[in-house]
């Protein structure tokens, strides 16, 4: 099934089922409590709690959306930066049960799926909300299977500092989360007390994307009919395959593409500041596979071809500002990867700022190249670097420095020891078979890549967790000793062994539990941790498992 049929097929469902067709809104909400839509639900916001203004009591549409929450995770099997969320919505008209009735009407009849590839989720309820029971009645009646979680997965909103949010079903295919039912019951107040709304109202979103890879068992997103011309044509200019750089450039450009066509310009601030690292690091990725000429308007022909007759573009003018931006980074990229080179091994705040002010790489670049470069470099320091040269209007650094990281370095502190305790204890649980095959940190959680072939079970899980929570409890000393390269080998330290780290090395160690080498820098010792928590458990890649987890 192409895309064209499937967003057909979805719209036709639910106008025979009394919902009014509306067109979908700009990237740029109206609403300016977001940068950018990000959900079908931005539009309607305001009808949630004034239903009688609303278009239609029940709607339904297909929105573009543009999320940088989850840009670390774009190049997996089921992220991206721009997407389209096909929707449902009721203000008034009809709630819980209609909903959850239609959406796996639609599932297992419109589109077939087999009822076996098909679980859903429920909020299980907190101290704050109770748990979903109306939900968990339907779903009962229904004879489907569930599972229950936490506010994370299961409560939606607001979205922006106050408005309409509730306690969500999500629909799971394959384990792939496909659509997700908002019961928007509740309104949170700015003062983060939530009252219940007069009318209830539902807000659904299922990504086209992760159906069509549901629905044709492809391998993953970028193996739809909405990636095939880009793709095929960037192959005509790469010297090397990367699947993964690739699937980075590929959904780069398209989100590129639709933000300038809804006016965003590249340039240092807000939303331009976003559209011009997605299209800088494409340029970044594609030199790395050997791409060395402009190719960006190139490839963005496709996506106008991709999606002709679904969305209009301003074709002209947005291959001239994506000319413009790549010929004026190229001009600077390969002298600033030169003095990158040159100055890795004592990056600074202050290089970093340098970088980023004479050769343009955004700190998420420079970041990006340490990290590959198992190089440690202060987010901190850059950004009072920063600060003293007072470049850029204080929105545009929150907007950067996402979370405002006033105690941010702190924070990526502890995830970084905490992932050491992480992989120790996947080796203890798993066996010493099990690897570091990546690693994320920022202020909010850890992102953990290790070999292993299959799904964990909810056991394994809780005995990791457990080991984690255990050696934080006995508060464990976290020591540093510096040595030769063949002598952490010898004493069994875990890292990778590459002579890049020169001669000495440090070796980090958290009592006798784990042993890795490594940059630092490190918390002093396990008891500052808090509580362990693993929040997420899904496949990366092929034989690649991808944890999150979350000190609270
Ligand atoms: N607003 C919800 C989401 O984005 C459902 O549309 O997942």
């Amino acid at each position: 099934m192409d895309s064209k049929t499937l967003r057909q097929k979805f719209i036709q469902f639910f106008v025979e089922r009394g919902h009014k067709q509306v067109p979908s809104a700009s990237l740029i909400p109206e609403d300016q409590s977001v940068l950018f839509t990000t959900a079908g639900m931005q539009q309607f916001k305001k009808f949630y709690t004034s239903p009688e203004a609303a278009p239609a009591k029940n709607v339904v549409t297909v929105q573009p959306c543009f999320r940088t929450s989850d840009i670390e995770e774009v190049g997996d099997n089921t992220h991206l930066t721009f997407f389209e969320m096909l929707g449902n919505f009721s203000f008034g008209g009809y709630f819980k049960k209609e909903t959850i009735e239609m959406g796996y009407e639609f599932l297992t009849k419109e589109l077939e799926i087999d009822p076996k590839r098909i679980y859903c989720s429920v909020f299980k309820g907190d101290e704050i909300n109770p748990r979903d029971e109306e939900s968990v009645e339907i779903l009962e009646k229904m004879g489907l299977t569930y599972k229950e979680h936490s506010r994370e997965d299961n409560f939606w909103g607001p979205t922006g500092e106050e408005g309409p949010c509730g306690p969500t079903v999500e629909f799971y295919v394959d384990n792939i989360e496909i659509w997700n039912l908002v019961f928007n019951e509740y309104y949170k107040e700015k003062s983060g007390k939530y009252r219940n709304l007069e009318t209830k109202g539902v807000d659904t979103g299922m990504g086209l994307e992760r159906m069509l890879v549901v629905v044709n068992k492809a391998e993953n997103v970028f193996h739809t009919d909405l990636f095939d011309l880009p793709h095929k044509k960037l192959h005509q200019f790469l010297k090397k395959e990367d699947s993964f750089d690739e699937r980075i450039i590929l959904d780069h450009i398209k989100a590129a593409v639709f933000a300038i066509n809804d006016d965003v310009r590249p340039s240092n601030k807000d939303r331009g500041y976003i559209v011009r690292r997605l299209i800088r690091r494409a340029i970044v990725k594609g030199n790395q596979i050997g791409i060395v000429e402009n190719f960006i308007k190139k490839i963005a022909e496709e996506v106008f071809e991709t999606y002709k007759g679904i969305y209009q573009f301003d074709q002209k003018m947005i291959q001239d500002e994506l000319e413009k931006e790549e010929t004026k980074f190229r001009n600077t990229l390969s002298n600033g990867l030169k003095e990158f080179e040159k100055q890795k091994q004592n990056l600074t705040g202050e290089i970093a700022f340098n970088l980023y002010q004479t050769y343009g790489f955004p700190w998420e670049m420079t970041a990006e190249l340490a990290e590959e470069n198992k190089i440690n470099v202060d987010r901190k320091d850059f950004e009072k670097a920063f600060e003293k040269h007072q470049e850029l209007s204080r929105t545009a650094s929150a907007g950067m420095f996402k979370g405002g990281l006033a105690d941010g370095g702190e924070m990526e502190t502890k995830y970084h020891t905490a992932t050491h305790l992480l992989l120790a204890s996947l080796r203890q649980v798993l066996g010493p078979d099990v690897y570091q095959k990546g690693s994320n940190i920022t202020a909010e959680r850890l992102r953990f890549d290790f070999n292993w072939p299959e799904k964990l079970t909810d056991e394994q899980i809780k005995k990791v967790e457990d080991l984690v929570n255990v050696q934080i409890k006995k508060d464990l000393p976290v020591q540093m000793q510096e040595m030769t390269l063949e002598e952490a080998k010898e004493s069994g330290a875990m890292g990778v062994f590459e002579n890049k780290y020169g001669d000495k090395v440090k070796v980090y160690s958290i009592g006798d539990f784990s042993q890795e080498l490594c940059g630092g820098p490190h918390v002093k010792s396990t008891g500052e941790l808090g509580h362990f928590k693993i929040t997420k458990e899904e496949s990366s890649s092929a034989g690649i498992r991808r944890i999150k987890a979350i000190l609270e």
